[in-house]
C-alpha cells in the first residue's frame, strides 16, 4: 500500500522489493521484465485504486540452500535476468508483435512451458519446449506438429485459452485450467487471437475446426458393459480396464467417447504426451472448472497400483500411446513433491 510507483515497478521488472530485498523468480519478474511503462503504470494504478487492501502475511519461504539466501539471486540476476524490454520485430506484423509481447511479458507462458536448467533458470534455447512442474507436466506449446502444438488451429488455441475447451478434445486441468478461469478467459478475444497469430504463424487461421472424430460404436452403451459383465467377459479384462468400468465409464463412457457432454478420453491430447503425468495427476486431484461440471479426484478411492493402472489403460487404449507410469511415481504425485 505505501509502494511508489518506482518500487512497484522495480518488484515487477527487476525482481526487488521496496526494502531493497531479492525476490526469487517464481514470482515471474523475469518475464514481466518484459512489459512497458504505460502497462506498469496503468497496473499500478489498479493496485492502488482497485483492489481492497487487506492485512495478510504470507508464510516465509522456506527454500534449499542456495536459495535460501536471498542476495544469491543479486547473481543469479546478473546471469539470468534479460532486463531489456520488449522490441518488437518490425518484419512481423503488428497482431504478431502483440501476441509477443503478452506471451513474453505478463502471460508468462514460460514459467511453466519452459524447461528450467539445474538453477532453476528458464532454458532460453528451449523456449515453450515444456517442463515439468514438480507434479504437472506444462507440455510443449511450440508449433513443433510432432511434439508441439503445430497440428492446432487458431481457433482451437483460442477456444482453449478462452474457454479449456477445444474443438480438438482438449480440456484444461491443473494450474492452466486455473490460470484459464482467473486470468486469460478474462482477456479481450484480440489479445488471445494475436498469441494465437504468435504461437502458431504459420497455421492458417481457417474454419473452425471439427472435433476429432472419435469412434462412435452406436451399440455401446452402459447397459451394453453391464451385459458385458459376465464372468466369461471379465476374466479377459486387465485390472487397468477394472477400475476404468467401475469408476470412470459412467462419465466418459465404456469406449471412452464421453457421455452428455462429459468429455471423450479416446484421442484426448493429454494422452499424447511424453509423460503421463497430467493423466495421474486428474485422477488424483480432479478437475474443477469454474464454470462446468468437473471431476472429483480419486486419490482417497483408489490406492497407487490402481492408479497407475488405469492411467496405463487410458494411456495404451485411448491414446494408443507407449508411455506408461509406474507405483512410484504415482506415489510422487501423490505426495506432491515438488523436487519430484
Ligand atoms: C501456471 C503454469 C502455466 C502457465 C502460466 C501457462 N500454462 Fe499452459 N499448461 C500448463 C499445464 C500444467 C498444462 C497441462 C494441462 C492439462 O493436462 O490439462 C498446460 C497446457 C497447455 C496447453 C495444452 C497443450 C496440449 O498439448 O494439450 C496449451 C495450448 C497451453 N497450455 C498454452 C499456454 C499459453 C499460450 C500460455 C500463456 C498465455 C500458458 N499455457 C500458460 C501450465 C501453464
Ligand atoms: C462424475 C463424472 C466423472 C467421473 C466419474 C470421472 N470423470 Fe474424468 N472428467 C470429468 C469431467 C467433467 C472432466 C473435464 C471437465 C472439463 O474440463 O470440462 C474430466 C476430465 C478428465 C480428464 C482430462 C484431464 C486433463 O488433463 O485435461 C481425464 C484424463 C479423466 N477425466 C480421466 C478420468 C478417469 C481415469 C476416471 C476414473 C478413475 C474419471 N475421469 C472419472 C468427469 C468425470
Amino acid at each position: 500500500g505505501d509502494y511508489s510507483l518506482e518500487q512497484f515497478s522495480d518488484a515487477l521488472r527487476r525482481g526487488v522489493r521496496a526494502d531493497g530485498r531479492q525476490l526469487y523468480p517464481a514470482m515471474p519478474y523475469t518475464a514481466y521484465a518484459k512489459m512497458t511503462d504505460e502497462d506498469i503504470e496503468a497496473l499500478y494504478a489498479y493496485f492502488m485504486h482497485g483492489i481492497e487492501p487487506a492485512n495478510d502475511a504470507p508464510p516465509e519461504t522456506e527454500l534449499p540452500f542456495p536459495f535460501n539466501l536471498r542476495f544469491s539471486m543479486k547473481a543469479w540476476n546478473l546471469l539470468f535476468l534479460d532486463s531489456d524490454p520488449f522490441e518488437p520485430d518490425p518484419e512481423r506484423s503488428e497482431q504478431w508483435n502483440r501476441g509477443a509481447y503478452l506471451v513474453q511479458g505478463a502471460t508468462h507462458c514460460g514459467t511453466c512451458h519452459t524447461p528450467r536448467n539445474a538453477l532453476m533458470a528458464e532454458k532460453s534455447s528451449q523456449a515453450l519446449a515444456g517442463g515439468s512442474l514438480g507434479t504437472w507436466y506444462a507440455p510443449d506449446i511450440t508449433d513443433d506438429p510432432e511434439t508441439g502444438i503445430g497440428g492446432w488451429s487458431r481457433r482451437e488455441l483460442v477456444d482453449y485459452l478462452r474457454t479449456g475447451h477445444a474443438g480438438n478434445g482438449a480440456t484444461a486441468a491443473g494450474p492452466m485450467l486455473e490460470a484459464i478461469d482467473l486470468s486469460f478467459s478474462r482477456m479481450p478475444e484480440e489479445d488471445v487471437e494475436a498469441i494465437a497469430v504468435y504461437l502458431l504463424p504459420e497455421v492458417e487461421s481457417a474454419a473452425p475446426a471439427q472435433p476429432a472424430p472419435v469412434e462412435r460404436d452406436a451399440q455401446t452403451n452402459i447397459g451394453q458393459l453391464i451385459d458385458d459383465d459376465t464372468p466369461a467377459a471379465l476374466g479377459d479384462i486387465t485390472p487397468g480396464e477394472r477400475v476404468y468400468r467401475d469408476q470412470c465409464a459412467a462419465c466418459h463412457a465404456p469406449g471412452g467417447q464421453g457421455l452428455n457432454g462429459l468429455p471423450a478420453l479416446a484421442g484426448h491430447p493429454v494422452l499424447d504426451k511424453p509423460n503421463a503425468d497430467n493423466v495421474a495427476m486428474a485422477i488424483l486431484v480432479g478437475v474443477w472448472p469454474e464454470h462446468r461440471q468437473g471431476m472429483l479426484g480419486f486419490a482417497d478411492e483408489l490406492g497407487d497400483q490402481q492408479i497407475a493402472d488405469v492411467t496405463n489403460h487410458l494411456m495404451s487404449e485411448f491414446g494408443h500411446s507407449d508411455v506408461r507410469i509406474d507405483t512410484a511415481r504415482v506415489a510422487e504425485l501423490r505426495a506432491g513433491d515438488p523436487h519430484a
